[in-house]
Formats: structure tokens, C-alpha cells, sequence
């Protein structure tokens, strides 16, 4: 299920910071996932679900989409999450540590028993080693019709956790993964974040990881923290001059002389119909854009 909203920056809340959930609502994330699963102690989840219950029930959710995160449904949490997230029609449930299709198929199925619209879309967690070996498959699903897989979420903490990777300087380890889950995600026809980057004080490197996101093909950014938010807009927006580059392409093909060419020469450079294509989504992308 594949929508056009931009996921540029995309903002963890815990359902359990009262606080934390007041503000999400007034900040210029693009969307806000309310974690019910890692960002809660096991003693609040209770508490958690309520509170993500009554927040979501009265907040004026207009200009960014909201996502509830549950535990995994095969845990001692699931069902309730499941429930109560149901209850709260997010745009979607976000599901972690996914490990193959059969977490998404129990999850449309838990949807289909309680009639939820085909709107409520499921985005899922790569995070583990076995979610990584099976994107393949996890993409090849998401071609299915009437599939609810909507975007893929880079896990990249518990990435380290589970396998013992150390990321190194520029992530450098990590970036095989990355790219994986890029290429799945596109073979499904999904959307993909990256993962969250913690120290939250240092924005200049964090600008940079935005960045190499962006270059990587990532859609946007997982945030954690409020001051990552325009840092992140900003990497994953189309620049200026990638707007103004696109529009010299699509004016090009316009023309009349080009009209029945496949290929063209602007500016010294050789252009095909492939980058007319790339430069009308960069502008339907821009124009999207809220901001
Ligand atoms: N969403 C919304 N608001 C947040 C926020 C978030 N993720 N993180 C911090 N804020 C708010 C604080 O409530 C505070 O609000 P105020 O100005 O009204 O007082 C303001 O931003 C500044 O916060 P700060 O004092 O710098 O941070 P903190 O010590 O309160 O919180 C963390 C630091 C890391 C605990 C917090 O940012 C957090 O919980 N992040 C999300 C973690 C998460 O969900 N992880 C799971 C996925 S990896
Ligand atoms: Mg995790």
C-alpha cells in the first residue's frame, strides 16, 4: 500500500511521556510513531496503552500521519497493544522485529477479524539478524494485492545489539544492511527509514548521517528527539538545485522538437525519458511537501 505523504522526518514518542506526546503534536514532524514496545518498561505498559488510548482519541491529527508501535503479537503484550492500537485507528501499526512474512500475514489477519478499514496500513521493524536474510521474501509479500505493508523501519540499535556489529566511523559497517534494506524495500514498492541516531545533542554529525541516508535512498529518518526534526527535513527534501534541474528536464521533453525523442542533450549532458521520469517524481515529492 503505497501512499505519496512525505516521511521525512519521523518522530518515537513514548506512549508513557505525557509530556513528550503534548509536544509531538505541535512539532513539524512529517509523522510520530508512539512506541508502546522498547520505550516503555514492562512494568507501564498497562498505563502506556491507556495513555496512548486517551492521547490519540482527543488529538487533532491533521498535517502528519501517527503511528502506534506494538510488542510483537507473539509476546506476552501483543494482543492488548494489538487492540488497542486497532482501537485507536493509527495510519498504521508499526510492528517490530519482524522476521518474514508471517509476522505481516498475522497481523492482516488481525486486522481482517476486526474489520479494520483497508486504509490502516502495517509498517514494519528490520532489526534482526533472521529479518535482514528474509527481505527478499518480506518484499516479494509486499507485492501482493491488497497488501497493508506500507513503509520498512531500519532497527539499527537492535541491529547492533543482536549481531555484535560495531558501526564504526560513518556507520561504515552498518552500510551493507542499509543498502539491503533499501533494495528490498524498493522491490516491495515501499517506503523505508532509517534508523534513529541517539546522541541527540550533536546535530552537525547528525546532519551528516541524515545525509548519507539521503544519498543511500532512504525516504527520511527516524528521530528521537525534537531537535533532529529540521536537520532531517532538510536532508531528505529536494534541494533547490535538484528542483530547478528537474524542472530544466521536464521543460526540455516539452518542447516540441523533443516530443517523439527518447533521448535528448541538455546542458552538454545526455538526458533519457528514465530521468524525465526520476525528475516528475522529484517534483510531485517537492510539491508534496508541506513546508
Ligand atoms: N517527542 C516529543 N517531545 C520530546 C521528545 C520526543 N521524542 N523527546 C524530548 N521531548 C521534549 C521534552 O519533553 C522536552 O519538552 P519541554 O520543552 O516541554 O520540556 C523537550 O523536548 C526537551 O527535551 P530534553 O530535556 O532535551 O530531553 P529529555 O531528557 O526530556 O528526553 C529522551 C530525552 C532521549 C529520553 C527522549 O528524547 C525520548 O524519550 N526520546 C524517544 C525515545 C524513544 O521513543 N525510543 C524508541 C525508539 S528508538
Ligand atoms: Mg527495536
Amino acid at each position: 500500500m503505497k501512499t505519496n505523504r512525505p516521511r521525512r522526518a519521523v518522530l518515537y514518542v513514548p506512549a508513557s511521556n505525557e509530556k513528550a506526546l503534548a509536544k509531538a503534536a505541535t512539532l513539524a514532524c512529517d509523522a510520530v510513531i508512539i512506541d508502546l514496545e522498547d520505550a516503555v518498561a514492562p512494568g507501564a505498559k498497562q498505563e502506556a496503552r491507556e495513555r496512548m488510548r486517551a492521547f490519540m482519541s482527543e488529538v487533532d491529527r491533521s498535517g502528519r500521519e501517527w503511528i502506534v508501535r506494538i510488542n510483537q503479537l507473539s509476546g506476552e503484550w501483543g494482543t492488548e497493544d494489538f487492540l488497542a492500537a486497532r482501537g485507536a485507528m493509527p495510519d498504521a501499526i508499526l510492528l517490530p522485529k519482524v522476521e518474514g512474512p508471517v509476522d505481516i500475514l498475522m497481523a492482516e489477519e488481525a486486522l481482517e477479524q476486526t474489520d479494520a478499514p483497508e486504509k490502516l496500513a502495517l509498517w514494519a521493524m528490520v532489526e534482526t539478524p533472521r529479518g535482514m536474510i528474509e527481505l527478499p521474501a518480506l518484499a516479494a509479500g509486499a507485492r501482493r494485492p491488497f497488501s497493508r505493508l506500507g513503509c520498512l523501519v531500519a532497527g539499527t540499535n537492535d541491529l547492533v545489539k543482536e549481531t555484535g556489529l560495531k558501526p564504526g566511523p560513518g556507520r561504515a559497517n552498518l552500510m551493507p544492511w542499509l543498502l539491503q534494506m533499501v533494495l528490498a524495500a524498493r522491490a516491495g514498492g515501499l517506503d523505508v527509514l532509517d534508523g534513529v541516531s541517539n546522541d541527540f545533542r550533536d546535530l552537525d554529525a547528525f546532519a551528516t548521517e541524515c545525509r548519507q541516508g539521503a544519498e543511500l535512498g532512504f525516504d527520511g529518518k527516524t528521530l528521537i528527539h525534537p531537535a533532529q526534526i529540521e536537520v532531517a527535513l532538510a536532508a531528505f527534501s529536494p534541494s533547490v538545485e535538484e528542483i530547478a534541474e528537474a524542472t530544466r528536464i521536464v521543460a526540455a521533453f516539452g518542447l516540441a522538437e523533443n516530443a517523439g525523442k527518447g533521448v535528448i542533450s541538455l546542458d552538454g549532458r545526455m538526458v533519457e525519458r528514465l530521468h524525465l521520469e526520476q525528475a516528475d517524481k522529484l517534483l510531485a515529492k517537492a510539491d508534496h511537501n508541506p513546508d
